[in-house]
């Protein structure tokens, strides 16, 4: 896909023709300098923008073809989101933020048991009913990802999940969820500037001038980066 922002002299073409694949449980890292389009792509891949040019299809579904009314419930069926900073609501407990997602797409009897099932997982358990902001940057991340996996999506795509946190708790959040992708046999993309951190993968996209080349180790500048 092609991605280009802004008109005339201030053109900006962040992506330009980056193409790639991505199998149903695969673990994958995208990395690249700083302004080199990572968000961006992540942005196409989740539905949050649409691209220039190109296509990008989500289990089988040309999602360049819906409509945006079909984009968004698409986007909140097919798809989950872990952010930097974790975006929790704080006027809302732990549980309640998990629960949201299942809430915008229509609430059935057991949300509340698989809320609390995956907050189990992220070893939350003893902090449900706590308010969303009254608990630890790390454990905002666990909500996250547990937030993110509640409607058991497709693809689960994070933008630096950890830029935010030391490097203990982050090294914490990693292994976390590359357990949960592993568990629950989940896709997982997620933009770094850490890939070292996450030990083995199952892909690297590395996204360079606009292009994304698809590996499964780092490339020499990405180490030296
Ligand atoms: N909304 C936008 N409007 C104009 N330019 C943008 C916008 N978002 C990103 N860019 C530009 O696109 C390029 C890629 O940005 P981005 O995807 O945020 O990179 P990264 O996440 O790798 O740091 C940069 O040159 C950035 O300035
Ligand atoms: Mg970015």
């Amino acid at each position: 896909m092609t991605k280009i922002y802004g008109i005339g002299e201030n053109q900006v073409k962040a992506l330009d023709d980056a193409t790639f694949s991505i199998g149903q449980g695969e673990f994958v890292l995208i990395v690249g300098s700083s302004g080199s389009g990572k968000s961006t792509l992540l942005n196409m891949i989740g539905l949050l923008d649409r691209p220039t040019k190109g296509k990008v299809f989500i289990d089988g579904i040309d999602t360049t073809k819906l409509d945006d009314n079909k984009i968004s419930s698409f986007r909140n069926k097919k798809l989950g989101f872990i952010f930097q900073f974790s975006n929790l609501l704080t006027d809302l407990t732990v549980l309640e933020n998990v629960l949201l997602p299942r809430q915008i797409g229509g609430t059935n009897g057991s949300s509340e048991k698989d809320a609390r099932e995956l907050l189990k997982s992220v070893g939350l358990e003893s902090q449900l009913n706590k308010r969303a902001n009254k608990i630890s940057g790390g454990q905002a991340q666990r909500v996250a990802i547990a937030r993110g996996l509640i409607n058991h999506p497709s693809v689960v795509l994070a933008d630096e999940p950890t830029g935010n946190l030391d490097s203990v708790t982050s090294g914490i959040i990693i292994q976390l969820m590359k357990s949960m992708a592993k568990k629950l046999n989940q896709t997982f993309i997620i933009v770094t500037h850490e890939p070292e951190h996450f030990g083995d993968v199952d892909k690297i996209i590395t996204i360079k001038d606009g292009r994304a080349l698809e590996g499964n180790h780092l490339r020499e500048e990405e180490i030296i980066a």
